[in-house]
């Protein structure tokens, strides 16, 4: 299984996520390239069977540059023809998304937007989403809205517990993949 993990992190916390995605995928035996999306270029997801595309929320909205890159691949899968009515699934085409929140106003509904749209874009070309995760991070540089939000004291989140679960949720990925695809 080829596998990518894409993300875009300005205080850590996305990184800190993607550092256990790639540790859990490498116990499982799974081999993942990791790529910043500043640095994507023209990557071709479609040269991978799994893709992990992570992102923090901005205004509950995934922050400008992950939209660009994401508009960017739209139009050349758009112009490729990749992009077909009811949007088929590719078989063997498997993503996950995966959004860092701090949620100080309403909590996880400040995440979920950048979880779904991640996740449309997975889905436009065809790769079927098997998880949707959500993680706490500190607001870095706002230590009133890492205390006094939604969530409460989110200090030192993304913390232990946290990324034990994605440990977690990647080994359950793996092995519900494999389940499928020995069918
Ligand atoms: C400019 C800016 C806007 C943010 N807007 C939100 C928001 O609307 N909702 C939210 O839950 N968190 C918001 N956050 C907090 C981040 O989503 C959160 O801390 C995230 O884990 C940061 O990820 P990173 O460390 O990988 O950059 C914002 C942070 C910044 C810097």
């Amino acid at each position: 299984m080829k596998a990518i993990i894409m993300y875009w992190s300005a205080t850590g916390n996305t990184e800190k996520v993607v550092n256990t995605i790639q540790r859990s995928l490498a116990e499982e035996k799974v081999t993942s390239r990791v790529i910043k999306i500043l640095e994507a270029g023209d990557v071709d997801l479609y040269e991978y069977d799994l893709v992990l595309l992570g992102s923090p929320s901005y205004q509950f909205l995934p922050p400008e540059p992950v939209l660009n890159f994401i508009k960017k691949q739209m139009k050349r899968h758009n112009e490729r023809g990749d992009i077909k009515p009811c949007a088929p699934k590719l078989p063997g085409k498997w993503a996950v998304v995966f959004c860092t929140y701090s949620g100080p106003h309403t909590g996880i509904n400040e995440a979920i937007p950048v979880g779904k749209y991640l996740g449309q874009f997975c889905e436009h070309l065809g790769f079927e989403i098997r998880g949707e995760w959500y993680i706490v991070g500190e607001f870095h540089g706002r230590s009133d809205l890492s205390t006094t939000g939604r969530l409460g004291n989110i200090i030192g989140r993304p913390n232990e517990s946290d990324l034990a679960q994605v440990e977690t949720n990647i080994h359950e990925l793996i092995k519900s993949i494999r389940s499928i695809e020995q069918i």
